[in-house]
């Protein structure tokens, strides 16, 4: 398949918008990451979906929406939490799964009879939403396993003959996957860490927001964390390199870095260092899986990263995706 490679002009994204409404797929940029979109409602282009991706079909995609009167399309009889936070967050890199009405396909929710839903801030994003005339199934643009696309290029390195359209964005803003709050209770719970904090959900709704126990888990933060998790089954946002995580004080943390290092320098291996500024989680955020893929393109063998210290959310979520790359590999120093 030959993929077109778009500016993102008005009359390309029309023509996009075109092709999705008959059942072809567009990557696009939003600002959190790329997504590789289809018709939500189009089962057979939900499913070529998966198949570019190499994607298991029983993990559920977040619909795209760009106005908030769509949500009806999608969900049934949404709380007022929905609303609420709709009002507030969106457009913005916050998901919200919601009980599902009938008629979105099986292949689009995973089997679930929830569905994540999702307005998107990026301007290219909506446009291509409206011009397509429907809600737009989309996860992101990576071949599954591989860290998630922030740049065009991402897209094109893992897209390219798979699919249908390419738009060319800017590099993403945010950089790290929405946050997934689960709504369908009477408290909500957040799925996957994001920009959107537990703190800021809690605080608009005035009431408290749990954080799934998976998530915690397998953060830093448990007590009952096992630095060295069995398992490649958690392997995700997985770079070709080995990676470990460093834990502990910053300075701790630098010199184990640089040990280890030259310990494997000198054993003839190509290692990349991965350390971000502590007190700049949205720095992080938005640099991480390009640091990855820098780092798979120079053909690094292994991957020394500092965990970053601060306590703050952000940086909690950035950990969330550091730690599965590498696996849970994780020393504490
Ligand atoms: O920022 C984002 O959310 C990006 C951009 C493209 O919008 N999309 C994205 O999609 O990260 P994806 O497919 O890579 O991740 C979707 C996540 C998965 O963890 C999936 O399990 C969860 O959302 N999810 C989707 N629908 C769900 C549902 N009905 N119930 C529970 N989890 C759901
Ligand atoms: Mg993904």
């Amino acid at each position: 398949m030959k993929t077109r490679i778009l500016e993102p002009t008005a009359e390309n994204i029309r023509e996009a918008g075109r092709a999705l409404s008959e059942g072809k797929l567009v990557a696009f940029p939003t600002e959190t990451v790329y997504g590789l979109g289809a018709d939500a409602f189009n089962e057979d282009a939900v499913k070529a979906v998966y198949a570019a991706k190499g994607r298991p079909s029983d993990n559920p995609m977040i619909v795209h929406i760009s106005d908030v009167k769509q949500l009806e399309m999608l969900a049934s009889s949404p709380n007022n939490d929905v609303y609420e936070l709709a009002g507030r967050l969106w457009p913005g890199p916050l998901t919200m799964i919601v009980k599902k009405v009938e008629g979105i396909p099986d292949a689009t929710t995973g089997g679930l009879d929830t569905v994540g839903v999702r307005m998107p801030s990026d301007e290219i994003a909506r446009a291509l939403i409206d011009a397509a005339g429907c809600p737009v199934a989309a996860p992101s643009a990576n071949i599954s396993g591989r860290p998630s696309p922030t740049m065009a290029q991402h897209v094109i390195d893992d897209m390219s003959g798979r699919i249908d359209y390419i738009i060319k964005g800017a590099d993403c803003r945010v950089g790290i996957e929405s946050t997934v709050v689960d709504m369908t209770g009477d408290t909500p719970v957040i799925l996957r860490p994001g920009i959107v904090t537990r703190e800021q959900i809690s605080e608009i709704l005035s009431k408290d927001v749990e954080i799934d126990p998976a998530v915690l888990r397998k953060s830093l933060t448990d007590e009952s964390f096992v630095p060295k998790a069995p398992g490649m089954k958690y392997r995700h946002y997985a770079p070709e390199a080995d990676m470990i995580v460093f834990s502990g004080r910053r300075d701790s943390v630098e010199e184990q870095i640089r040990r280890v290092k030259k310990e494997n320098e000198d054993r003839g291996l190509k290692v990349g260092v991965i350390l971000f500024d502590d007190n700049d989680s949205e720095e992080a955020a938005r640099k991480f899986f390009a640091e990855l893929r820098r780092m798979d393109a120079e053909k690094v063998q292994l991957i020394l990263a500092g965990a970053l210290s601060g306590n703050d959310e952000v940086g909690f979520a950035v950990m969330n995706r550091m730690l599965k790359s590498a696996g849970y590999n994780v020393q504490n120093v």
